[in-house]
This record gives C-alpha cells, structure tokens and sequence, in this order.
C-alpha cells in the first residue's frame, strides 16, 4: 500500500528502529515557538494523539518559509529522527527541508487551546483537528471495527437492511417522510388526501427508525444475523442522549429466548468496553485527563462485573420504596424516565442493570407475550450516566398472538403481511436487540453530549455540515 510519500506519526512514536534514519512527515501543525536561533513546530496527522516535534534551525531557512508556518497550516517536513533531549517527547525529527501544502490566516478558528465544546460544534466541519474529536473518532472507529469482529468471530452474518421503508418499527417516535413530491403542489385524490400512487414509490414511505423486521427475516433463515448502520427518528427530543440520524446495531438470533439475549447482550457490551480499553488507551487516557477521571475505572468496573437481572415490575417497586422525589413520579404501568433509571443503576445497584418484562402497553407490537398476559419479554440494558443503551426482547413467534397485538396497536395488515407471514411458514422462536451505537461512544469516551460523538450531528433544526 502507498504511504503517501510519507511515514505516519504514530509508526514513528511507536518505532525504535527509525531512530537515527531520515523520515518524511506531513500533517497539519498545532503549534510553533521558538527563539532566533530554533523553531519547535508540533505536527500532528491524526494517526495518534500525540505530536512530532520538529526542530528547524531558523538559519538553515528562509524566513518567510518559516513565518508562513501557523497553527493549523499543513506542512511536510523531512529530516533525522533522533532521541529528543526535551521530556515531552522520545523522539523528534531535526528538520533538513520543510515545504508548506496549506497555510492559514488570522481567521483560522483553532488558534488556541481550549474551545468549549459548544463553540466546537458550531465548527463541526474543523473539530476533527482538535485532540479530543481526534481521539473520539478514533474510538468512534475502533468500537465499528470491534462490532464487526465479534459477530464475524461468532458466525454472524452482517445483513443490510434498507433505509428507507414502508412500514414503521417501533410505533413509537415520528418518522422522516422520503417523497419526491412537489410539496407546493401536492397531488390530492378525490377525498382530497395526498395522492401517493403518483410518489416515487407509489405510497407513503419514510427513513426506517430500525432494521428490525427485516433483519427477523434475515435470522430466519441465517439463524445469526446482525445489522449496523444508520437509522432515523424525528423525534422531537432536545437532550444530550437523543439524535435524530443515530447509528444502531441490531443482532437477531434464531433459536434464542430471552435469557440467551440477554447473554449476548452482555457479553457483547464487555467485548467492545475491555477493546477499548486494550486498544484506545492512549485517547482514553487523555480523555479522562480532560473530561472525566472516572473514565477508565468505570469501564473496567462494568467489564468486571454482572449486570443485574431485574423484573420491570421489582424496579418500579424500589423506585416506589425509594423515597426520592423524582421529576416523573412513579407508579406501575408507566415507562421509566432517564431519572428511574439511573437512580436503579448509580444508586441502588450500582451497576448496569438489565431490566425484562415491561407492561405490554409501553412496548412495541412485535415482543412476546408472557404468560400473566399483560407484560412481554422486552428487555432494557441500564448503564450508568447514559440510561438505555440498549432496548431488545424475544419476538412472537405465533401467528395468532401477533396477528392480535398488530391489530390492537394499529398497524394496517398491508404495511407488515410479510412480517406475518414469517410467523405462518417456519416460524421460530428467535430474539434480539438494538444496541445506539452513540450511546455506546458517550459511555466508551466519557463525553457527555451524545452531538459529541458523533462527526456530524443531526438534531432539530440542526443538519449543518
Ligand atoms: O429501544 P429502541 O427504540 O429499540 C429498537 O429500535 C428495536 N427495534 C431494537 C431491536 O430490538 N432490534 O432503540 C434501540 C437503542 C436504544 O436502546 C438506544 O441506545 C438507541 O437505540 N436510541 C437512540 N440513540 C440516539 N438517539 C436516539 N434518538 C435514539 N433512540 C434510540
Ligand atoms: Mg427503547
């Protein structure tokens, strides 16, 4: 593979047989001091969270090259690694040549360190050039990576479901329409609704909110399957956990009652936290130094631990016996609030919590029926300052049952018949469940803003970028 006529910064950190060889560097520098007689320029090319030092022996170099030469231009520069005899870094490259790709002006909005995280989002298009979307978009790929390695470890087929759809998954949150109707003239039929025979589809059809139904019929024939990828929900959520374009991860499983879901679910979660924490150290580290020095004990408290296994209805009984005064006042029946669920699992257990067997009324359609009739086997993983992370349950395998909770929560039999019709030829108990793949990065960096964690954010009335 080409390397760009160069050789990454990370390579050369890392490296101690290129001590004493001429290297090429290139990146973009992040600062440069110095006297009459040296420059020191920190490079920095996003391999690592570190920077190279490059000394330049201001005699040896035009002045005007040297003056061009600001936070944020992007340089290359050639010369001697040797030792560094400074004690911020091993190594450090004496520079021979340097030649300038880009420079910037006054402008340039990263000039100092420092900016709040707010002021960062609104320049969303340069925040990668800061260390802390450096090192939160080089965990954001090691968690993907470590997503796909092990459900291909454990025979799991990655299937693509598609993003836009006729049929709406969870009933829950509103949906984005995808039409290519004229919206300042809009088709009516003779009832005077939208006409969508004339859409580009030919009905009604809008971004999924999950690739659920469709990865079920993908396990039921696989057996092991897994989506991940981006999904869709227009809800009007303005919080530091809510996204309205998010990535989710969807296992399905042939064959698996709850409690193997369960299984999965948690022994998935301590794959992705203990690979982070053997292949992430580094941006952890400076994470946890600038954001939350809490950061890597609680990852290796959750790898270390068993999550508890709590009935909905026991949680809402300590919540009841608590005696807190919570915003949202408790009682059986109702969802949790992110404050319920955080008070069971910062404050009560002091763990991740899993909690199964909701009241069937707050739960979509497709979950199974438990024999009391009224809760199905639906199942929330809680995790400390983050809530829900992941929401999954067993599915109803029979025809009967599901044909009844479709028609009591009003899904039109046309949008889903061949949903059904899974639960007709060969049906099978299976289960599974959706892991956010932010809520996952906002718990793995420590950040606390899920807009944070994502490269470029969408949330209401907000998709610059
Ligand atoms: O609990 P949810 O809505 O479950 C489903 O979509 C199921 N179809 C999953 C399944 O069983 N296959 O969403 C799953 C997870 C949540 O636990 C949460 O982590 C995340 O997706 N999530 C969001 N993340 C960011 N922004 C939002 N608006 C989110 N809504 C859900
Ligand atoms: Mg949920």
């Amino acid at each position: 593979m080409s390397s760009g006529g160069r050789t990454k910064i990370a390579e050369l950190l890392q490296s101690k047989t290129a001590i004493g060889t001429d290297v090429v560097v290139k990146g973009w520098v992040r600062t440069k001091r110095g006297n009459k007689n040296v420059a020191f320029i920190a490079l920095n090319d996003g391999s690592i969270i570190h920077n190279i030092q490059i000394v330049a022996d201001v005699n040896k170099f035009d002045e005007s090259l040297l003056k061009n030469i600001t936070t944020g231009s992007c340089i290359k520069a050639c010369g001697k690694l040797v030792e560094s005899l400074g004690s911020g870094q091993p190594v450090e490259i004496q520079a021979e040549s340097i030649e300038i790709y880009g420079t910037t002006d006054a402008s340039y909005p990263l000039q100092k360190k420092g900016h709040s995280l707010e002021f960062l989002r609104e320049i969303a298009y340069l925040r990668p050039r800061t260390n802390t979307f450096g090192a939160v978009l080089r965990i954001r790929h090691a968690m993907a990576f470590a997503i796909h390695k092990y459900f291909n470890d454990h025979g799991f087929y990655y299937l693509h479901t598609p993003l836009i759809t006729g049929s709406d998954c969870e009933g829950a949150g509103a949906m984005f329409n995808v039409t290519t109707l004229d919206l300042n003239n809009i088709p009516k039929t003779e009832e005077g609704k939208v006409d969508y025979s004339q859409d580009f589809f030919g009905k009604p059809c809008n971004l999924t909110v999950s690739g659920q139904l469709e990865g079920e019929l993908g396990a039921l024939a696989l057996s092991q399957i897994y989506t991940f990828g981006p999904t869709f929900r227009a809800e009007n959520s303005n919080t530091p956990r809510h996204l309205a374009e998010f990535w989710m991860i969807e296992p399905e499983v042939a064959f698996y009652e709850l409690e193997d879901n369960m299984e999965l679910a948690e022994d998935f979660l301590k794959y992705l936290i203990q690979y982070a924490l053997d292949n992430c150290q580094d941006d952890l580290q400076f994470l946890a130094k600038m954001y939350d020095n809490e950061l890597i004990d609680r990852l290796k408290f959750v790898v270390d631990n068993d999550f508890v296994r709590l009935d909905y209805t026991e949680g809402i009984d300590i919540l009841m016996k608590s005696g807190v005064k919570f915003e949202f006042p408790v009682s059986w029946g109702l969802d949790l609030q992110s404050e319920h669920e955080r008070y069971l699992v910062e404050q009560h257990f002091k763990k991740p919590v899993i909690l199964i067997n909701y009241p069937k009324e707050i739960k979509a359609f497709y979950m199974k029926l438990n024999d009391d009739g009224k809760t199905v086997r639906a199942m929330d993983v809680l995790f400390p300052k983050i809530g829900e992370i992941i929401g999954g349950s067993q599915r109803e395998e029979n025809l009967d049952k599901l044909r009844q909770r479709v028609e009591e929560v009003g899904v039109p039999e046309k949008d889903i018949w061949w949903y059904l019709d899974t639960r007709r030829w060969g049906t099978a108990p299976h289960s599974g469940f959706g892991l956010g793949f932010e809520r996952l990065l906002l718990f793995v960096t420590g950040m606390s803003n899920i807009r944070d964690v994502i490269p470029f954010p969408r949330t209401p009335k907000n998709a610059e970028f």
